[in-house]
């Protein structure tokens, strides 16, 4: 067990900060990327509100695998270039989707997801997963929460790949 210590609720009060701390010391030392996507997932679901699937898929092999995760069992494999995910892999951008019934080709692991974000995950300037959040409600995603997960991600790519 780690002790998080998280106050802040609102990206203006520095809660992606604190976030980006707890995850940073989760990391810090470990070697293993599962081991440390499996901590990340946990760490997000546990103080991110509203929520229905957090987790990871890894590039091997030229598609996407599902990683360690928080929620109901998904999709296992993506084809490149796929769904919200396999965009974010083919174009290196985040994609923050206000209303997923509305992304051509999102693919529906849970029928409650209405809202997703995904960031890609670069290491030495390669993809090589990506962080996928879903949520509930249509709109979920604000910029600050885009901005706050991809500085997230960035200060810990290295220990995830
Ligand atoms: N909705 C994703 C698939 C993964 S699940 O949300 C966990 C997509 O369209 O890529």
């Amino acid at each position: 067990m780690h002790d998080v210590s998280i106050q802040a609720s609102s990206a203006e009060d520095g809660f992606y900060d604190d976030l980006s701390s707890a995850a940073r010391a989760l990391v810090n030392g470990e070697p293993d990327p599962i081991a440390n996507m499996a901590n990340i997932a946990a760490l997000i679901w546990q103080y991110v509100p509203n929520l229905n699937w957090a987790g990871f898929y890894r590039v091997i092999e030229g598609e996407l695998v599902l990683g360690p995760f928080q929620g109901k069992t998904a999709c296992i494999r993506i084809a490149m270039g796929k769904g919200v995910c396999g965009t974010a892999v083919e174009t290196g951008t985040t994609q923050r989707v206000a209303d997923v019934h509305a992304f051509p080709g999102h693919i529906a692991c849970d029928a409650d997801s209405r809202s997703e974000l995904v960031v890609p995950v670069f290491v030495d300037g390669v993809v090589i997963a990506v962080l996928d959040l879903d949520s509930p409600t249509a709109n979920r995603f604000t910029q600050d929460d885009e901005d706050g997960f991809v500085k997230l991600i960035g200060k810990i790519a290295n220990s995830l790949g």
